[in-house]
């Protein structure tokens, strides 16, 4: 199998659009293209980009069960809405069963990349695909690679990238669900692989696309059990989906009404907020979550403080610490309910560091207070501690 990159394309959004044409052209004109919609930005202009190009797709979302509610709308009903024409291939009585219990985060990963994968090579059997398109950007292919894009080839060969990989293990940081995987396709075509994800956005902007699918905050493809902590079962998974939407959503207004929309690029060049998420866990402070030291992935317990908020102080303090993952400003204790909530507010250029939302300290409470509405919810915390030393993710 040979993966297709478009490799350095000029980055004004319509000449973009026109390279992306012609490679697409290129590659797989006449041929039937497989493509999975994830309902993030990258898929979604990945599938527009093919439409463009007027390539017979065919366009698939996979339903696992643990994607995100978006204000009381399940993720599978949001893209319906988005692309009426897409096929969605429910798994969830299969997928559920088997990830539920399982504590172990690269466990978890492989459990989705291998639900992934063979859920895409039946689809693309059925269907007789020759090629299989996807939304892999940037940040991507330099993680998993540990090289830069520019030391890719336009056309490679799977075997090429292992050998290439294999060169660069320390530059490895964890494993994505969306490569190195072989299909049984001729080839994969990655229209946006040079591109950052505020390009990511530039492209969706240029095709008309709604604000809410623009300013969409990325989620990880292992999806909301990176956001549980340990073993996720139905009873935790329902509660996550409920918190989630919360702290997504109020953080979504509240932009929205300062600034007239969702994300803004801050005075550092980052997407603010990134991401805005809720995580949850029993205990969350007897469990070891991740961080990042050196360029490493690290497991350790975390730190709560509480006391005075002084967001300058409590950030400046949490990227200092040394032996926990992260430091979690304390909100709200209490002996009853079972989870505890995490709420996380990221501003990032391309999510390889991050900083702290300096949310107003209203805001978070009012997020606090909802919270509490929903039954189970124990201890509240915000996280204050930067990418490094902590990750965006907890597992
Ligand atoms: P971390 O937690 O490593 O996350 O700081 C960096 C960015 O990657 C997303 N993420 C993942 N995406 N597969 C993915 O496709 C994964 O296994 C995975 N883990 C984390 C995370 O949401 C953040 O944007």
């Amino acid at each position: 199998m040979l993966n297709h990159r478009l490799i350095n394309p000029p980055r004004e959004p319509e000449k973009f659009v026109k390279a992306a044409i012609t490679f697409l052209q290129k590659y797989a004109k006449d041929k039937k293209v497989f493509c999975a919609l994830s309902g993030g930005i990258d898929s979604s202009a990945t599938y527009l980009l093919l439409k463009e190009a007027n390539i017979n797709t065919i366009p698939v979302f996979i339903d696992h069960g643990l994607m995100r509610i978006i204000r009381g709308v399940e993720e599978r009903e949001n893209i319906k809405k988005l692309f009426p024409e897409v096929m969605v291939v429910d798994i969830r009585d299969k997928f559920l069963p088997k990830i539920f219990g399982e504590e172990d985060a690269e466990v978890k990963r492989k459990l989705f990349k291998d639900a992934y994968s063979d859920t895409i090579s039946k689809v693309i059997k059925e269907e007789k695909c020759d090629l299989l398109s996807d939304g892999t950007i940037l940040p991507d292919i330099e993680e998993s690679f540990g090289v830069k894009i520019s030391d890719l080839k336009e056309t490679m060969s799977l075997k090429e990238e292992i050998s290439l990989k294999n060169k660069n293990i320390r530059g490895f940081v964890k494993s994505q669900h969306n490569l190195d995987i072989e299909y049984d396709v001729e080839a994969t075509v990655q229209p946006v692989a040079s591109l950052t994800k505020p390009e990511v956005r530039k492209v969706l902007e240029y095709f008309k696309m709604p604000n809410e699918l623009v300013y969409r905050k990325a989620f990880p493809g292992p999806a909301l059990s990176a956001r549980i902590i340990g073993p996720v079962t139905s009873e935790n998974l329902k509660f996550e989906k409920k918190v989630h939407d919360i702290v997504e959503s109020t953080v979504d207004d509240y932009y929205t009404e300062k600034f007239g929309k969702p994300m803004i690029i801050n005075d550092k060049g980052e997407q603010e907020p990134f991401q805005a998420f809720a995580a949850t866990t029993t205990d969350v402070l007897l469990r070891k979550v991740t961080g990042m030291i050196n360029g490493q992935r690290t497991y350790e317990v975390p730190l709560s403080i509480k006391g005075e908020w002084d967001f300058e102080k409590l950030v400046h303090f949490s990227s200092q610490i040394k032996g926990y993952a992260r430091i979690l400003y304390e909100l709200y204790e209490s002996h009853e309910g079972i989870y505890d909530v995490i709420i996380r507010s990221i501003n990032s250029i391309d999510a390889r560091t991050a900083s702290v939302t300096n949310l107003p300290i209203d805001l978070i409470e009012e997020i606090k207070y909802k919270l509490l509405e929903i039954p189970d919810t124990k201890n509240i915390y915000f996280d204050i501690t930067p990418k490094p030393p902590a990750t965006i993710e907890y597992v």
